[in-house]
């Protein structure tokens, strides 16, 4: 029921000027409203603060459906859920719940996830951001780079240094809201994908933020970060697979209808290898996704698991969208047969959230270890 529900939203409500918003970097407002009137946003989040309550098998099935068709749509579903309100459910106490999980699960507002860097995207320990402690507040000095829902968030959870001493150890996060003074947004990237999703710079220089902001204990940041980020990549692998997938029906579709030498292009022995080789990768990929994802549902460790769904499916992702783009030969290289923004949208996947070389780090550590 979840993956149809997924998959009517995406071809009633997304595939309508998905086309335009890709050409004219429009962030997909009125869509990512209704995402969260169905309960989209808040997709793992306890009915209790106003979440829908599904598992991250559920999370898993949706993510594919929705970005077969807008992967810029389908990445705040992803950060919303596993990045913002994963984060607060599990980490925060209960006021920060009460007053920042509760509208971010319901789709009433939309959070960010504040890592990255001008100089810190994988050396994440390197935070430049500073947080000083000031006894009541903190006083929060820096830029952040790449923040997904920059300009559309209300919330966001920044990362930021507050004793340089003790290294990754003296990290803390912090929850910010949109208009506190001296916080600005830099302007939209224009990005080869993804191109709707609403990318920005963020600025912040000498932002109070209350003390009560901070989730955890004093230094708790650098963990928080990399824990919600194991979640994340089960997010990312599953737009990755949902981006392969699209891809990969589109070219079945036209190999079917498309005639050559006399036959359908699907008669002969080149398409049909090639749409093999897709079929076999995506079903793999799909198996990681549900397999990271199962594991978390079941309290047990999936770092290793969802660097392996993410590393796999976003290279699957990239090579089944340059092969559907090849069976559609010049169609596929305009935009009207949407496989050649599959192909642009598929290159996000395997840098954000980590790229391929981290999560090949983050899967060799755990086998050695
Ligand atoms: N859970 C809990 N703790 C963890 C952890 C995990 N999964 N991974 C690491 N840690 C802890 C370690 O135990 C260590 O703590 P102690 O020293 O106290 O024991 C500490 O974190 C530092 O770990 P490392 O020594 O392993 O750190 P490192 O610098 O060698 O490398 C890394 C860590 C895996 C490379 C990490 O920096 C990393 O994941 N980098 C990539 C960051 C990333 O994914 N960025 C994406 C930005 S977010 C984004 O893209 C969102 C978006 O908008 C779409």
């Amino acid at each position: 029921m979840i993956r149809q529900a997924a998959r009517d939203f995406a071809q009633t409500e997304l595939k309508p000027g998905v086309i335009e918003r890709d050409e004219h970097q429009k962030f997909p407002a009125e869509q990512v409203k209704k995402l969260g009137e169905l309960g989209f946003l808040g997709m793992m989040v306890s009915p209790e603060y106003g979440g829908s309550g599904l598992d991250t098998v559920s999370y898993v099935l949706a993510m594919e459906e929705l970005s077969k068709v807008d992967a810029s749509a389908s990445v705040v579903v992803s950060v919303n859920n596993s990045l913002v309100c994963f984060g607060l459910e599990k980490y925060g106490n209960e006021e920060q719940k009460q007053k920042y999980l509760v509208p971010l699960a319901s789709g009433q507002k939309i959070g960010a996830f504040c890592l990255s860097e001008p100089e810190a995207g994988s050396d994440a320990t390197s935070q430049h951001t500073t947080a000083i402690d000031m006894g009541d507040h903190y006083l929060l000095n820096g830029t952040k780079n790449w923040i997904t829902n920059g300009g559309t968030a209300s919330t966001y959870l920044v990362i930021a240094q507050t004793h340089p001493e003790k290294n990754h150890r003296g990290i803390n996060v912090l929850i910010v809201e949109k208009g506190m003074e001296g916080f600005t947004v830099g302007p939209k990237e224009n990005k080869l994908g993804i191109r709707g999703s609403d990318t920005h710079s963020l600025m912040f220089t000498d932002v109070k933020v209350p003390k009560e902001n901070r989730i955890g204990e004093d230094g708790f940041g650098f963990r928080f970060a990399m824990q919600t980020l194991e979640g994340g990549r089960i997010g990312i692998a599953s737009q990755a697979l949902g981006i392969a997938s699209g891809a990969y029906e589109l070219a079945l579709e036209y190999s079917k209808q498309r005639k050559a030498f006399g036959k359908t292009i699907s008669d002969f022995q080149a398409i049909q290898f090639k749409l093999a080789d897709m079929a076999t990768e995506i079903e793999a990929a799909r198996l990681l996704c549900l397999k990271a994802a199962w594991l978390k549902d079941h309290g047990l460790p999936y770092a290793q698991a969802s660097s392996m769904a993410k590393v796999y499916a976003s290279e699957v992702a990239m090579r089944t969208t340059v092969e559907a783009v090849q069976i559609h030969g010049g169609y596929g290289f305009v935009k009207e047969y949407h496989v050649e923004r599959l192909m642009r949208d598929a290159k996000i996947t395997q840098i954000y959230e980590g790229t391929s070389e981290i999560q090949r780090i983050v899967i060799s550590r755990e086998i050695l270890k």
